[in-house]
């Protein structure tokens, strides 16, 4: 298997400044829930260590849940189509929810997300994504907390995979793909 250095372009954002756009970002949460109980949801699985590092920096009284989706399409592009492959544990009816992703890119997974949500009635559902790559947005979708505005390149580290791998880095790369060659499990 390749290690990582033989096609890292180049770190985008690094370990350090992740943790202090998250603690801004707690901070600010924080402040406008003021105390109310806040219910964050969690989409696997790019979106777990933004979350876990989130939550820790969140002052206001939280619980969290999760779920997954899986988007038709190939690896690197969706085709707008959202399948639910890992439903909520926990009604969300009367509760301020708040959605934890990794990533906007096209906006078709949010976009699907926010719709299911939104008919189990919850008093309110906002969205907080780490990364937004706008141009490659396709539908519009709400962004309440944004972490980093990135240039339309394929990243990976900090919860986003290439092919599954690499979630586990602390910092936020991106990948010269005529450098890399997918990993043959074979
Ligand atoms: P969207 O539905 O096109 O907005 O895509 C969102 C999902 O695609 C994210 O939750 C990621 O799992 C994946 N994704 C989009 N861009 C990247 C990337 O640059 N690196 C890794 N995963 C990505
Ligand atoms: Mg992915």
């Amino acid at each position: 298997m390749q290690d990582y250095h033989d096609y890292l372009d180049q770190v985008l954002v690094n370990e350090e400044q992740l943790q202090a756009r998250i603690a801004e970002l707690g901070a600010e949460i924080s402040r406008d829930y003021n105390g109310q109980p806040l219910h964050l949801i969690c989409i696997l699985r790019g979106g777990v260590m933004f979350l876990t590092d989130l939550m820790r920096q969140i002052t206001t009284p939280c619980t969290v849940d999760f779920m997954a989706v899986s988007s038709y399409g190939t690896a690197r592009k969706s085709t707008g189509q959202v399948r639910i492959t890992l439903d909520l544990t926990e009604d969300i009816q009367e509760r301020h929810v708040l959605l934890v992703e990794d990533i906007v890119d096209s906006g078709y997974t949010i976009r699907s997300v926010l719709e299911l949500l939104e008919t189990r009635k919850p008093i309110s559902l906002k969205v907080c994504t780490l990364l937004d790559k706008p141009e490659r947005r396709e539908v519009e979708v709400p962004i309440h907390y944004r972490g980093f505005q990135i240039p339309n390149k394929f990243v990976f580290g900090y919860g986003l995979d290439i092919d599954e791998y690499y979630r586990n880095l602390p910092f936020i790369g991106t990948v010269d793909l005529d450098r890399y060659h997918p990993v043959d499990h074979d």
